[in-house]
Parts: structure tokens; C-alpha cells; sequence
């Protein structure tokens, strides 16, 4: 198949989450299958920053108009294993010291990137079976297609795809913003309570007008129908269940498996768990902690906002360090009353917690490779990527039992030396304090600890499959189309 595959972040170009991940390894999976994919992102100033230097590629400029405005956008590309990444450069819009910003542009940042995808299809001549878009800064696709392109010679027999990565994030914005995005004429396509009540939902066309949606794992695909998780889209997404599929994401095993990790001192494998107590010791150096022998190092990576349930963690930690012979590591940045939270656990208990503010990528990975046990209290998780790397990294999580934490890790059993983490449901410090709790006294039982490490490395949570599944999910997606095609009076 053909697929376009848009999105606003991929590694390791430009990234902020989970999201840049998987549109770095779903692409390459795809086209190790046979197919012929094309990833579009914009031309941030992190992607040089980052050491890339991007090419000119054709067609040069790609020239259109978005409502008002005459766009011209440099194109340029950037290879990624075997799959070409087409930049589209307006420095006006992209480079301006960050990825996603408050700006009165950013719907039409996106809007420029979602229209510039289509325009250079084409230019290209290229007639995509299938256009994949991510989160709300790429649902403006479906929706031009629906509108402006269905008798367009290369991608009027288009179908889509939307994944949802992250439902809470939906590019809602004042309605005087429409003519800017290139829908002032279809007014009538909108929503109109949204309209009354004076803005327009971008998330929200995409899940309208797209031919499938899928979310990031089978819980929250089931999570996202209901009123406490829908933020507010769950009619929505009720009306069109039938069209919605769960796909776990994978973890791309080139760039995160400890036998082969460039970013961490000491490589090991199931068979070479002792040399992870090395990686260990290097984290406790750079992060400034005290080394211990079997003193376990609970470790956390995460973007610091609300869903990450960072807000748990100072009160249940604090009574560990206090309780018993622990360690605890931080690396995130994000919301300020977080921050301090977490900087505040270093200052009270100087060499036995330290917090790194900042996004710090061969951290990460020594984090990962060097703690003992690692955190994820969300208070909801579309899928979650950290707590399959710990998988990997004989680092068991402790995780929230929500969307795709929910998924992929499975309580410890120490009686049937069954399960791969540590599993709470309730979304509160005493969950938190639970679930440190028996991770302290899993850690205590050296054999014990060894299989549950050596269970959760033995998950296979490569892409193989995932890359499997979204084959199945374009298929559907192409006779879904179809079936529209001859269902709609010829044009
Ligand atoms: P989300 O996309 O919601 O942030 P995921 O678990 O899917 O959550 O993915 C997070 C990704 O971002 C992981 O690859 C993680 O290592 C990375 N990450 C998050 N914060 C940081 C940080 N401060 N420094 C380095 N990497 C980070
Ligand atoms: C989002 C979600 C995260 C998911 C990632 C990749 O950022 O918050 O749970 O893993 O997208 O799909």
C-alpha cells in the first residue's frame, strides 16, 4: 500500500513524547513490510538543533492558498532508515524555539502542515491509498479531503486514518479562527453547537470525517466511550464505535533494548543481568545519589502535567525515604507546581532523591537501564511507552491499572512467580503507597526479583505486530472509503 503518514512530532528529529516515537518506528515497520510510506512533519528549529541537516527535495516550494493567505513552504527531506521524511519548511511558523506553542497561529501552523501533506501528494503525482494522521494537529486532513478533494485525480479514492495518541489534547479554538484554516466555506460540515457556542474542535473533525480511528491500545479504545474519559468527545466517539480499533503500540527495539543501547555505559541482557547494577552506580554519579548495595532506585521519565499523576508521588515517596533504605530519581519537565514538587523531594533528602528538570534523552535511557523499579502513576495512559521499555530494561513498573498500562503490565504473583510489575487501581496516594510497598518487599526477595526482571524482559512488544494490525486497519479503511465512493453521487 501507499500511506502518507502525517505527524507533528517523529524521532529522532523533533520530539515531546510518545507520539514522535511511534511515528518514527510505525512508518519503518510498515515499509520492512513491503509498503511504500511517506512521513510528513514540519521543519522545527529542533530538528537542526537536533544535528540534522535536511536536503532540498522536490518540488523545492510548494505553493498554495489556505483561506486568505498564499502559503509558500520550503520542502525538504531527511532519511529514516528506508523511509524518506518530507519537511515542510516555513520558517515563520515552525521555527520559533519550539515545537507546540500558545500562539494566536497554532491552529494554523497545523493547518499549514495538514494542507501542505496533501498538496505535495499532488505534486508528486503519488496517490496515497491511505493517509494516516495522528492527533488534532493533523485531523484538519480528513476533513479537507472530504470537502475539497474527493474529485481530485490522485486523491479523490484517499482513505483515512486517525490514531488517537492523546484524547485530552483537542486543538479547540475561537471560531474567528476558520477562515484562516481553509473551511470558511464549509461551514455547514462544522459542528454546529460548536459554532453557537463560538469555536470549532479540530480533534473533533477528525474523528468526524475519517474513514477509521483508532486509539494506542484496546482499554482506552474501550476508556474514551465513556463520559469520564471521553473529555468530552465520547458521543462522538459512541456514534462511530463501530469504526474505532485499539492497536498497542510497539517500542522500537533498535532504539531501546539494553544489549545494544549506545546511550548507556554498561550494555546487558537477561543473561548479563548483574552488569545492570553497573549502569546503576553510573546513574547514582550523575544524578548525585548515594549508592547502595541492594538499596533499590525507584525512577521516573515523564513530560510533568496532570495525566502523568506526578501530583501522587511527593507524599508516598517522602514516606519511603523516610521508612526505608531507598533511592528515587526524576527527569521531567513540565508544569511548575511540579517541578518544585519533585525538586523540593531533592532538597529534603539530599543524596536519596534527585529531580533533573529538563527533557535529557541518554538520561532517559539511564534511568531506564539503572533503576530498579519505575513509576508510572497516570491517572489515565492511551497507551504509555516507558513502562514497555522498563519491560525491556529488567526494570519493573509500577503502574496505574489504566488504559495501556493496563495492557501491558501484570501484577506480581510471588507465590507463582507470575507477573511483570506492580499494578493499583485506585487513582490516589494510598494506591501509590500500596504499590511502592510491594515492590519494597518483591526487592527484598533477591530470587524472586530476578524472574520477575527476567518476565518482563521476555515480553514481546516489538512492532511486528502493531504493524500487523494497522495493515488490517488500512484495509478496512480503504473498503470503508470505497463503499462511501459508491454511496456518494458522482461529482
Ligand atoms: P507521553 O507521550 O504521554 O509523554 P509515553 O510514555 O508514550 O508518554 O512517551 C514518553 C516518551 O517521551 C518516552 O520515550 C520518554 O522516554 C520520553 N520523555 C518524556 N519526558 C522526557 C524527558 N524529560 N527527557 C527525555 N525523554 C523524555
Ligand atoms: C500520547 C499518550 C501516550 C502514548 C503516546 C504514543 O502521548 O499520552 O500514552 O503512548 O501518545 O501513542
Amino acid at each position: 500500500m501507499r500511506v502518507l503518514f502525517v505527524a507533528s512530532e517523529v524521532a529522532p528529529f523533533a520530539k515531546t513524547g510518545g507520539l514522535a516515537d511511534v511515528a518514527s518506528a510505525l512508518p519503518q515497520a510498515l515499509a520492512a513490510r513491503g509498503h511504500d510510506v511517506r512521513v510528513v512533519m514540519p521543519n522545527y528549529d529542533v530538528v537542526s538543533g537536533n544535528g540534522f541537516r535536511p536536503a532540498e527535495a522536490e518540488p523545492g516550494i510548494l505553493g498554495f492558498d489556505l483561506g486568505p493567505r498564499r502559503v509558500a513552504a520550503g520542502v525538504k527531506e531527511l532519511p529514516l532508515g528506508d523511509v524518506a521524511v518530507t519537511l515542510i519548511d516555513v520558517p515563520s511558523l515552525y521555527r520559533v524555539g519550539a515545537i507546540y506553542t500558545e500562539g494566536p497561529e497554532e491552529a494554523f501552523r497545523f493547518a499549514v502542515l495538514s494542507r501542505a501533506a496533501l498538496e505535495l501528494c499532488r505534486r508528486w503525482r503519488w496517490a496515497p491509498d491511505v493517509v494516516h494522521c495522528n492527533d488534532w494537529q493533523t485531523a484538519l486532513v480528513p476533513f479537507y479531503l472530504e470537502a475539497m478533494f474527493r474529485s481530485d485525480p490522485v486523491l479523490g479514492s484517499a482513505a483515512t486514518v486517525f490514531t488517537i495518541h492523546n484524547l485530552a489534547y483537542q486543538g479547540v479554538y475561537p471560531a474567528d479562527v476558520i477562515p484562516s484554516l481553509g473551511i470558511g466555506g464549509f461551514r455547514d460540515m462544522l459542528d454546529q453547537d460548536s459554532l453557537r457556542s463560538g469555536y470549532v474542535g479540530i480533534l473533533a473533525l477528525g474523528l468526524r470525517y475519517a474513514d477509521l480511528l483508532t486509539t494506542v491500545s484496546p482499554t482506552y479504545a474501550r476508556e474514551i466511550l465513556t463520559p469520564e474519559l471521553g473529555f468530552g468527545l465520547d458521543g462522538l466517539l459512541r456514534t462511530r464505535a463501530d469504526d474505532l480499533v485499539g492497536i498497542l503500540n510497539g517500542i522500537d527495539t533498535a532504539v531501546w533494548n539494553p544489549a545494544t543501547d549506545r546511550l548507556i555505559p554498561h550494555l546487558y541482557s537477561a543473561k548479563s543481568l548483574w552488569r545492570k547494577e553497573w549502569n546503576k552506580k553510573a546513574l547514582a554519579e550523575r544524578v548525585g545519589l548515594e549508592w547502595g548495595e541492594r538499596v533499590p532506585v525507584f525512577g521516573i521519565v515523564s513530560r510533568l502535567v496532570e495525566q502523568k499523576g506526578i501530583g501522587l508521588l511527593p507524599g508516598p515517596i517522602s514516606g519511603l525515604l523516610e521508612r526505608a533504605d531507598a533511592r528515587f530519581v526524576a527527569l521531567g519537565s513540565g508544569e511548575q507546581r511540579f517541578e518544585e514538587a519533585l525538586a523540593d523531594l531533592g532538597e529534603r533528602f539530599p543524596g536519596r532523591a534527585a529531580f533533573v528538570s529538563g527533557y535529557d534523552e541518554p538520561l532517559a535511557h539511564l534511568i531506564e537501564a539503572g533503576a530498579d523499579v519505575f513509576l508510572m502513576p497516570s491517572q489515565f495512559e492511551p497507551c504509555g511507552l516507558n513502562q514497555m521499555y522498563s519491560l525491556a530494561y529488567g526494570t519493573p513498573p509500577v503502574v496505574r491499572k489504566t488504559g495501556g498500562l493496563a495492557d501491558t503490565v501484570r501484577h506480581w504473583d510471588p507465590t507463582n512467580r507470575t507477573g511483570t510489575g506492580f499494578v493499583f487501581e485506585h487513582f490516589d496516594e494510598g494506591g501509590v503507597w500500596w504499590a511502592l510497598n510491594e515492590a519494597l518487599g518483591a526487592y527484598a526477595d533477591r530470587k524472586g526479583w530476578k524472574q520477575l526482571q527476567l518476565n518482563g524482559m521476555a515480553e514481546d512488544n516489538s512492532w511486528e505486530k502493531a504493524a500487523g494490525e494497522y495493515e488490517g486497519a488500512y484495509q478496512r479503511a480503504v473498503d470503508t472509503a470505497r463503499a462511501k465512493r459508491v454511496a456518494r453521487p458522482s461529482t
